[in-house]
């Protein structure tokens, strides 16, 4: 086989023809960068959040690509609106083979002592719960279709390394790589594979307050190695890595895609004894 067979099988792999993905929060940010991603890739998309106007113009771009797209307006933090998300693909679709658990939130700036439940409960509702509960129902779906499928749950580098004033949002998205080991270990058995894409600043409106002040801006590109925030379309990459065969023996795994933020190290370094000293 000639290196461009070769190269040709490969490119193969990180096609999704044939295949149904459904994608939460997928009408702007991240979320609309992975659904495009993967309508390129050849899939058909269900797109969902609470905005169906955002939705539907996300759907016309998916359609421009030559895939179908189906948008469904619905509160994901509300477990009972998951069923009818559900039933909308199945219906329109007859299977759903990704599911990408991307909305998510962070709805606070506040310390351990300021803290309000309200504050506690929206954000471990959105970006852990209901991530368990869709994808219990999706994963159901999966088995019995009996083809597999690939869940990708979107975390944070917040997960790893506590941001300042974002102590609730950092556990959840910590508890979100928990989460998909648990999921990777019960649905490896169908074939089914779970894995976790922990992205750091990317310029979407979720983080438009880090990366529009001037001072958070200079300090993350500083403290990265790549010297600048990531874009949408870098974490989509991954998405399609994880969705597609190509990744078909990777399962409970968390890629971080941070552009190499090394303060931590350069901290570490410092401790250490010089040569010339
Ligand atoms: N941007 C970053 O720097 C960054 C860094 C690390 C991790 N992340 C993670 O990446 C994921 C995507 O964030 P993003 O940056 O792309 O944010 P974004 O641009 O604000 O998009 C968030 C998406 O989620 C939807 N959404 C929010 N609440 C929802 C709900 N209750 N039900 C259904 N949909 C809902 C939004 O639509 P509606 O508001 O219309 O519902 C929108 O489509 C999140 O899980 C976030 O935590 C982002």
């Amino acid at each position: 086989m000639s290196e461009e067979e070769k190269f040709g099988s490969l490119a193969r792999l990180f096609r999704l023809d044939g295949k149904v993905a459904l994608v939460t929060g997928g009408s702007r940010g991240i979320g609309r960068m992975i659904a495009l991603g993967f309508a390129e890739a050849g899939a058909d998309i269900v797109l969902t959040s609470r905005k169906l106007p955002d939705l539907e113009s996300v759907a016309a771009e998916v359609a421009q690509l030559g895939r179908k797209a189906l948008p469904v307006a619905a509160n994901i933090r509300h477990n009972e609106e998951h069923e009818g998300v559900v039933k909308r693909a199945i219906e329109e679709f007859g299977h759903i083979d990704i599911l990408v658990n991307n909305a998510g939130t962070n709805v606070t700036y506040a310390t351990l002592f300021d803290l309000e439940e309200k504050a506690w409960d929206v954000t471990m509702d959105l970006n852990l719960k209901s991530m368990f509960f869709l994808s219990q129902r999706v994963a159901a779906e999966m088995k019995k279709q009996g083809k597999g499928g690939s869940i990708i749950n979107i975390a944070s580098d917040a997960g790893f390394r506590p941001y300042p004033g974002m102590g609730v949002y950092s556990i959840s998205k910590a508890a979100v790589r928990m989460l998909t080991e648990v999921f990777a270990q019960e649905l490896g058995p169908y074939n089914i594979r779970a894995n976790t894409i922990a992205p750091s600043v990317t310029r979407t409106r979720l983080s438009e307050a880090l990366w529009t002040d001037d001072n958070n801006l200079r300090r993350k590109k500083m403290n990265t190695s790549l010297g600048r925030i990531a874009e949408p379309i870098e974490m989509a990459g991954a998405a399609l890595y994880l969705a597609s065969d190509a990744a078909s023996y990777m399962t409970g795994q968390t890629l971080l895609l941070d552009g190499g933020e090394y303060s931590m190290i350069q901290d570490a370094l410092k401790t250490l004894p010089r040569k010339d000293a």
